[in-house]
């Protein structure tokens, strides 16, 4: 990659950290095989996700109370799913706030960079299954609220 193709992908990532709001993220349907003797849900990579996934991982025993997240990420896209039980999401784009409840495993809420989230309420032994279109990077993260807001002006 050039210099300069390089600095044009700075400055797109940068324009979405700053414009991405709460209404940038949705919950979507990603469909359900009903079966009788139980349901399968399917998640297929470019067919029914808007970035590709590059990891997953997932959040259980998560004791009682416990808030997880409180932070935002520069490039990361996630589709959250409760793969079990349920809990609740809030985005936080430094200006509108929105609360979004998962409780069924076909549900994924898309969450585009920029947005700052903090994920409690979680029912006893739920789990929070994360795709990722990033591998794991610390410094994709914005961990402090301040910096956040900062980054958002
Ligand atoms: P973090 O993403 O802050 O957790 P959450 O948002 O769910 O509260 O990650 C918690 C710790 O786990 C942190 O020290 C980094 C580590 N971690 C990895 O090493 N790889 C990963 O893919 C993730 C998601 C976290």
């Amino acid at each position: 990659m050039t210099t300069s193709e390089i600095l044009k992908n700075l400055k797109q990532l940068l324009m979405e950290l700053k414009d991405n709001t709460v209404y940038d993220c949705s919950v979507i349907d990603v469909s359900k095989i009903h079966n009788e003797a139980g349901n399968i849900t399917v998640v297929e990579n470019g067919e029914n996700t808007p970035f590709d996934v590059k990891r997953i991982y997932y959040l259980y025993d998560i004791p009682g109370g416990e808030v997880r997240g409180g932070h935002a990420h520069y490039e990361l896209e996630q589709f959250i799913i409760a793969a079990s039980g349920s809990f609740d999401v809030v985005l936080d784009d430094g200006k509108n706030k929105k609360r979004v409840t998962l409780n069924r495993p076909n549900l994924a809420l898309h969450i585009v960079p920029g947005l700052w989230r903090e994920l409690y309420n979680f029912s006893s032994g739920s789990i929070s299954m994360v795709l990722a279109s990033h591998v794991y990077d610390e410094s994709d993260y914005i961990r402090d609220y301040k910096q956040f807001l900062d980054c958002k002006k």
